[in-house]
């Protein structure tokens, strides 16, 4: 089986209790972080016909959060996740354009997003600086990308405590929890605007542009 088949087969089988395994996350400080990446893109918006790209949407956890005013397409591969967006985007009255696609292989022309959202998806893109490079092709050239990941501590303890139990997360999850995720970036010629840390140095906002 492929990288890629695992992964999604990973999603697909924990998408029905995603959310209620994630709950406690969500109602702690993970929450708060959506929110104010919500209110980062919000701000950001400041002319008619906007497009907005979710990759790696899940269960579709950011849609209430959508602006109502732009244009927006919503990407997974795993399609046991985007039933569970589709049920979001019905509950929160979204319209959204829920695709099921490959980060690492987009179906959009270059130069189409002006703004592309992502949270915890790069711990489990298979080939990470791949889809980060087709991030950056199909992002205007004024346009940001703004993420919130969590990625390998810099700490050599931490660090390496992460690699330690990387294969529990991977095996049951589908994702990694020690990704060098600031070298992906730059490996993918993507240019940092804008770091916060949030949790020491393991979750980041991050603002791109190309
Ligand atoms: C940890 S979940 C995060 C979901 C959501 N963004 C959130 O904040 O809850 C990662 C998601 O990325 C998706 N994903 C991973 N690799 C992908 C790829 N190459 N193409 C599209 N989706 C991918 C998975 O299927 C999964 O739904």
């Amino acid at each position: 089986m492929s990288k890629n088949d695992t992964i999604k087969k990973r999603y697909n089988r924990i998408a029905p209790i995603y959310d209620s395994l994630e709950l406690l996350m969500e109602k702690g400080k993970m929450g708060g972080w959506r929110q104010n990446l919500w209110q980062k893109v919000q701000n950001k918006i400041d002319k008619a016909g906007m497009k907005l790209l979710e990759a790696g949407v899940g269960s579709g956890k950011n849609i209430e959060y959508y602006p109502d005013d732009l244009e927006i397409f919503a990407i997974d591969f795993s399609p046991k996740m985007l039933k569970e967006a589709e049920k979001k985007a019905q509950k929160y009255n979204k319209e959204v354009n829920l695709l099921e696609m490959d980060i690492q292989d987009l179906d959009f022309e270059d130069n189409y997003f002006d703004l592309i959202i992502n949270s915890c998806v790069f711990c489990s893109v298979p080939d990470p600086v791949k889809g980060l490079k087709e991030l950056k092709r199909v992002l205007k050239q004024d346009g940001r990308i703004i993420m919130l990941e969590h990625m390998r501590s810099q700490n050599e303890f931490v660090g390496k405590m992460m690699d330690l139990f990387n294969w529990v997360s991977l095996y049951t999850w589908g994702a990694n929890i020690n990704r060098k995720t600031m070298q992906n970036i730059e490996k993918a010629g993507l240019e940092l605007v804008e770091v916060n840390d949030l949790m020491s140095d393991i979750v980041k906002e991050i603002e791109l542009k190309k």
